[in-house]
């Protein structure tokens, strides 16, 4: 934090109206400049982005899907790291995935995608296993303004096939020998890199989530595993028979340029007499999260398999307190799944700050222990220690339908690779899918975003493998949509979940990160303005506004939060493609308050009593919890920035000074679809585009290649003031 720095006390811009446009919306008095779009070249010795899907080298260029993002200082003139300067540093930016069938990749879409299909080019897996990973892209300030830095020597890409070094528990053992590295010492690549974090030694963490997606496995691979290795895909959705939403058939190449075994990898069964002979474990070397040392640029990236595997969205550390250990939140992005911390062996060394780099990363990041969350009714909570020491872990999963054998764990490796096993086994809290988590600079408080679950409630849904959740507290709401749509998972067309979302805030006891027991709230509600009016214009019988959302504040489905450390603002982006908050997606800024500050006071409602007549027309078993609780408006959270359509708004970070504030917009033009995908009653401007593609930007905002055929592309904006001031919030400002 700065010497001295106070959390803003209002927020200092006019509310951003909400649209639908194809465009980017700043406040008066603020600017959005396009700095890193999917395609820029990172090096001159390849040619510009071509604007029309036939430039190659991705390993080489700015990948797909801008996620989680950190700016890094460097010293003006010499080339070292300087936590505090914002005219030079390094920005590192996740590559999380590509768009549906890599319409906007290639010339024409993707090749042979159709299962029984001729096998794919190479050139082109090659380049859909590039646009993922991670960028690290030197930017400098040139007259006045942050751009990238071609010729910097620390530009470089990790993508999905870059060796990667594995690290903790998990190095060595029978989980992670292949056919790559039979001694389970490295892996290929870091994949599905979603959420972030940053150490306090000044390295990078980027955090794999739908890795699962990408694997093909054989029908009958079941019949050559053991039941235990089966209880292990099985948890984490690798199916036999079928490869998972983000498959596109890598395996199913003719190797020629490249490897064999860089396709090959992409089918996790069992084809040879070892593991050492085939990529039966190839899932397991993802799903961590992975430090990266963008100062070194020569440096492997390390998987830090003692910070556990499960989707992993984020992983956010703790205020730093010397003497005391660090510990790092971390959602795992799934319906119904939990919130873990994973807590540092080492207790933090000020003079680690500035030693740097992976080898102190070995010392934080290798030996600790991973705790999963417990909610309680009555607002406090528990971390249950994913340990052998733990006698629920020692007992494992006693034999279900699902897991007919149960589940024993054998060691610390077994609960780092399987630790939504773990999770189970100690009986966490089933949540509404968390993502990013965020912790407050000033008091340490941690917000975790529950972007939304369209199964929270619907119990009796048997088309799951595992039964869904009823209402907890934690997880308290449960909608219904008396229009006759249908959603994904639901059992009626009544049901629809959770589908705002909302963001829980936990205060550690005595505000130790190391502590076994919590206090938490609920910070934010996400829901449509006009819901308590039961006016919402797009299918859904929204009956409660909570939070009392506003015009100016109206979100669904939160999914990135940050606070800045220079303003203590929270910032809220949401992933709602869909339009459920009638609007693109967007970014918020909030002043966090503290925990209990309008308290969760729950008040459970039997149906036969509730309010609302749909709740009460799904009978007296089912509880509807509402919270008298803390109340928005527009002077506490306001809209800073709604993106173009069909995206994303993702991955914040801010340059020390805090007059830059980065943003992703991530996937534009995607699910954007003419027929049909929005609601008929939502209006989109304009109501028929007329290229090829529902997106046109950044090219229509004068970024790339232009025109009504210009390619959407995933890209890195910049907001600032035009007056030069603080984001937000500036005290050298009058009110
Ligand atoms: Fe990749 Fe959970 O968002
Ligand atoms: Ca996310
Ligand atoms: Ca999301
Ligand atoms: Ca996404």
């Amino acid at each position: 934090l700065p010497p001295g720095a106070t959390p803003a006390r209002s927020l200092d811009f006019q509310a951003v109206e909400r649209f639908r446009d194809d465009a980017v919306h700043v406040p008066a008095g603020y600017r959005a400049t396009v700095v890193y779009a999917t395609g820029d070249a990172l090096d001159a010795s390849i040619p510009e982005y071509s604007g029309d899907g036939s430039e190659s080298r991705y390993d080489l260029r700015a990948g797909d899907h801008h996620d989680g993002m950190n700016w890094f200082g460097l010293h003006t003139r010499a080339d070292l790291r300087d936590d505090r300067n914002s005219t030079r540093g390094l920005l590192c930016v996740n590559h999380e995935n590509i768009s549906g069938t890599a319409q906007f990749l290639h010339a024409t879409g993707g090749t042979n995608l159709a299962a029984n299909s001729p096998n794919r080019p190479e050139e082109e897996v090659i380049k859909e296993i590039d646009a993922h990973g991670v960028s690290v892209v030197e930017m400098r300030r040139q007259a006045g303004a942050l751009r990238t830095h071609k010729p910097s020597r620390y530009n470089r890409r990790i993508t999905a096939r870059t060796t990667v070094d594995l690290s903790g528990p998990v190095l060595g053992t029978a989980y992670v020998r292949t056919k790559f590295s039979p001694s389970g010492q490295q892996a290929r690549g870091t994949l599905n890199n979603c959420g972030h974090g940053v150490t306090p030694w000044g390295t990078y963490l980027t955090c794999e989530e739908n890795w699962a997606s990408y694997f093909f496995r054989n029908a009958g691979d079941d019949a050559l595993r053991t039941e235990r290795e089966n209880a292990q895909l099985r948890r984490n959705g690798i199916t036999s028979g079928a490869g998972g939403f983000s498959y596109r058939r890598w395996d199913r190449v003719s190797a020629n340029q490249y490897p064999a075994s860089e396709f090959e990898r992409w089918n996790c069964s069992v084809t040879g007499p070892t593991a050492s002979d085939d990529y039966r474990n190839e899932p397991n070397t993802f799903g961590y999260v992975v430090e990266i040392d963008p100062y070194a640029p020569l440096s492997r990236p390390k998987k830090r398999t003692a910070m556990g595997r499960r989707a992993t969205e984020g992983a956010w550390c703790s205020v730093p307190k010397p003497g005391r250990p660090l510990a790092f939140y971390i959602g795992c992005d799934s319906r119904n799944e939990y919130v873990y911390k994973y807590v540092t062996t080492e207790r933090w060394n000020p003079s680690d700050a500035q030693r740097g780099g992976l080898a102190t990363g070995d010392k934080y990041l290798d030996r600790g222990t991973i705790y999963a969350a417990v909610f309680n009714a009555d607002g406090t909570g528990r971390w249950e220690a994913l340990a052998m020491s733990n006698p629920k872990i020692a007992a494992g999963l006693a034999p279900s339908a699902r897991f007919p054998e149960g589940y024993r764990f054998e060691d610390l490796a077994d609960i780092c690779v399987n630790t939504r096993l773990a999770g189970s086994a100690v009986g966490a809290t089933r949540m509404d899918r968390p993502e990013w988590t965020a912790v407050n600079p000033f008091n340490g408080e941690i917000y975790i975003t529950m972007t939304e679950n369209p199964d929270r409630g619907n119990v009796g849904f048997s088309g799951n493998s595992v039964p869904n959740p009823g209402l907890d507290a934690a997880n308290p709401r449960y909608w219904f949509d008396t229009k006759g749509a249908t959603s994904q998972g639901a059992a009626s067309s009544a049901q629809r979940g959770n589908v705002n979302g909302h963001i829980v805030r936990i205060r550690e006891d005595r505000d130790d990160p190391g502590a076994m027991s919590f206090r938490w709230d609920i910070f934010l509600f996400g829901a449509q303005a006009q819901a308590d009016a039961g006016q919402d214009d797009v299918n859904y019988q929204a009956n409660v506004n909570l939070s009392g959302l506003t015009a100016a504040n109206e979100i669904s489905k939160p999914d990135g939060c940050w606070f800045s450390p220079t303003t203590g603002i929270l910032y809220i982006q949401s992933d709602d493609n869909t339009m459920t908050d009638r609007s693109n997606a967007m970014l918020l800024a909030a002043l966090p308050g503290r925990l209990g500050d309008g308290g969760a006071v729950d008040v459970v409602n039997k149906a036969a009593g509730a309010p609302d007549p749909a709740v009460r027309a799904l009978g007296a078993d089912v509880v509807q919890r509402t919270y008298a609780g803390r109340k928005m408006s527009e002077l506490t959270l306001k809209r800073l920035f709604v993106g173009p359509m069909g995206a994303e708004i993702t991955g914040l970070t801010e340059t020390p000074d805090g007059r830059a504030l980065f943003i992703n917009v991530q996937h534009p033009g995607e699910n954007t679809g003419r027929a049909g995908a929005v609601p008929p009653s939502v209006a989109i401007t304009p109501a028929t585009p007329s290229g090829p593609f529902e997106s046109n930007w950044p090219g229509n905002a004068g970024y790339g290649p232009g025109g009504t055929v210009a390619r959407p592309r995933s890209a890195t904006v910049i907001i600032t003031r035009i007056d030069g001031g603080i984001i937000g919030h500036d005290p050298a400002l009058p009110m």
